[in-house]
């Protein structure tokens, strides 16, 4: 049986509050429980059948995808509803030729000058990633989700934003599952370090590019590590007494 909201001490939203800010009725849909399984099944293979392939085809991809795509991924609950993101989208030839070359100029320092240390590369070595990033320019899109580190109002006046990193983290993974569900595909690439895209792609002093997407049909015949994912058990823990 619901609770009713007579059965709550302290309502949400309280009567004061809802004087002082405007408020409306959730608009919830509810699936009877077959539906609800066979819902989480069906996302959950969808899902299950995503990867991030290191090379696109240059198949065009039409922008209202790449736009339906943002608007989904800004969706994410972020905190205090500041929406701390930009996704700067590109799907210019000298753009990408651009951001491959300042992209390659980062990673022959990581890869070749041993900026990443032996751990870092180890981790790599299964994947087998490298300084060479002509698929930047192959694929027809790059997404750039930088995070808001603080808002600039019209008035050029400072706010803080709150939970930037959690809130990027949240709309990059609906922006992937976004990409995936409308059947692209995209890498999530971060050539550290990234200021490089704030120069190249214009962007103001309060923005820090967090990660770049790559956008567009996977060659035909791509191959990706054989990976597995791990197992529920490996990943998720129940607990059902306080530990103390
Ligand atoms: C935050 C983040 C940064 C990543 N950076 C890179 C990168 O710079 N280069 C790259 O080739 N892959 C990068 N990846 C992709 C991962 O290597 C990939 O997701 C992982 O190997 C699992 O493979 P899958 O996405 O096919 O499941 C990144 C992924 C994430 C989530």
């Amino acid at each position: 049986m619901d609770r009713s909201e007579l059965d709550y001490k302290h309502p949400y939203p309280s009567p004061e509050l809802e004087a002082e800010h405007p408020f409306r009725s959730l608009d919830f849909v509810e699936y009877p429980p077959e539906e609800m399984a066979e819902r989480a099944a069906v996302f959950e293979t969808l899902m299950a059948h995503r990867r991030s392939p290191r090379l696109f085809s240059d198949r065009p991809v039409p922008r209202n995808l790449i736009e339906s795509a943002i608007r989904t991924a800004s969706t994410a609950p972020s905190g205090a509803h500041r929406q701390p993101w930009r996704f700067v989208a590109t799907s210019a030839p000298a753009v990408k030729r651009a951001i491959r070359e300042a992209a390659e100029e980062e990673e022959r320092v990581n890869y070749l000058e041993n900026r990443m240390n032996d751990e870092w590369q180890e981790a790599l070595a299964p994947i087998g990633t490298d300084h060479h990033k002509e698929f930047l320019e192959i694929a027809p899109w790059i997404v750039v989700l930088f995070e808001e580190r603080y808002e600039v109002r019209p008035d050029g006046e400072q706010r803080k934003n709150y939970y930037v990193k959690e809130s990027c983290g949240i709309a990059a993974g609906l922006f992937v599952a976004a990409v995936h569900n409308m059947g692209l595909a995209t890498l999530p690439h971060t050539p550290s370090p990234m200021a490089f895209l704030t120069r190249v792609l214009a962007r103001p002093e309060n923005e820090r590019p967090f990660v770049m997407f790559p956008i567009g049909y996977p060659l035909p015949g791509v191959k990706v590590p054989d990976f597995d994912r791990k197992a529920l058990d490996e990943v998720m823990v129940m607990v059902d007494e306080p530990a103390d």
